[in-house]
């Protein structure tokens, strides 16, 4: 099958999406999968990108981007308006051959929320993972909050600042806020990798936190802080007629106090500032519950092919969902990758899972 991989993208989260391509790039089975990498800029052009492992990959002081070139232009658009009159059904594989199918490898806005799912709809190509409206809710915190809620499923107090809200009565927000109890959680309600997040212990930090999280997202979602451990499960798919498949779950522990707590920094720069456990060290009913949760959901965002579903585990026993990722981070050190690898799937028999999936 032939086979794009399509990643960077506009979201700040562009690197780690790079990350990501890199890792497939060297793993996928090429006597199966035909490659052809689509990178997309910051600004959204589509640029056919070198099939080379190294240049995407985050090294020591190299944080790899996609940029254009006159002679590998493809899409030269930036909006979704453009996108529509230059992506007419059969126009992607007039550019680039038959495509089987689509593999987005991108995290956050523009990629993993929707707006690519609908494009790639809209040209009849297959993709690997959740569909528009998964991908929607998977990216909204406030609106995944919600179906999750609606649907029974163990979620955390939180608040929503709606773009406008706060400026017109910070006070009362403030007041509203000091009842979820300190410290809280300020983020965007779309982004990923911890991009735009403060954890405030003092309410006197709660505008900067605001305007931080408003670099991201006009809109805001305030968290309770949860006292617990913080847990990882992912979730694959099932073939036709089967229910979604959850591995062993691993644990994140921040180990470094120059970091707050599992920051963008924390994550993808300085390595040696968390630990991430897995098989997560829980007892045999605890790692049961986890994977129901994140089956159901899974289940309840109607994902479809992978997701990542993060959640706390209250010293008592409780697990309550933080959120899940449609895409989550597919480096082969990443936690998704990772948590299949000790439930017996490889990161190259994943891939062709995840792939088969799609073209099922
Ligand atoms: N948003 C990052 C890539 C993750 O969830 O792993
Ligand atoms: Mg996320």
């Amino acid at each position: 099958a032939r086979v794009v991989l399509l990643f960077g993208g506009r979201s700040g989260e562009h690197v780690i999406s790079c990350a990501t391509a890199a890792g497939v790039m060297r793993a996928i089975d090429r006597d199966r999968f035909d490659v052809i990498p689509v990178g997309i800029t910051r600004s959204g052009q589509w640029v056919v990108a070198a099939d080379d492992p190294d240049l995407w990959a985050i090294s020591e002081g190299h944080l790899p981007e996609v940029v254009a070139t006159d002679r590998e232009v493809l899409l030269p658009m930036a909006t979704g308006e453009r996108a529509l009159r230059e992506l007419v059904p059969g126009e992607l594989p007039a550019i680039l051959g038959d495509v089987d199918v689509v593999f987005p490898l991108l995290h956050g806005p523009f990629g993993e929320d929707g707006t690519l799912q609908g494009m790639l709809e809209l040209a009849d190509v297959r993709y690997v993972g959740a569909g528009v409206l998964a991908s929607a809710v998977g990216m909204d915190k406030h609106f995944m909050k919600l179906v999750l809620a609606g649907q029974g499923l163990p979620i955390g107090p939180f608040a929503v600042i709606r773009p406008g809200e706060w400026d017109a009565n910070p006070k009362a927000w403030t007041e509203s806020i000091a009842n979820l109890g300190l410290p809280v959680f300020v983020k965007p309600a779309r982004a990923g990798s911890s991009l735009g997040i403060s954890k405030v212990n003092d309410l006197a930090d709660l505008p900067a936190a605001i305007a931080e999280a408003r670099k991201h997202d006009p809109k805001v979602i305030v968290e309770a802080g949860i006292v617990g451990r913080e847990i990882e499960c992912a979730v694959l798919g099932g073939r036709t007629g089967q229910r979604p498949r959850a591995s062993l779950p691993g644990e994140i522990e921040v180990t470094d106090l120059n970091h707050d707590f599992y920051t963008f920094e924390a994550k993808y720069l300085d390595e040696a500032s968390v630990v991430l456990t897995c098989p997560a060290d829980l007892p045999s009913e605890i790692i049961a519950e986890v994977q129901d949760v994140a089956v159901r959901t899974f289940e309840a965002v109607a994902a479809e092919g992978l997701s990542r579903v993060d959640v706390f585990v209250t010293p008592t026993g409780k697990v309550i969902v933080n959120e899940i990722n449609t895409m989550p981070g597919f480096t082969p050190f990443s936690m998704y990758p990772r948590m299949w690898e000790k439930s017996g799937l490889g990161y190259s028999d994943l891939i062709t899972e995840l792939l088969e999936l799609a073209l099922e």
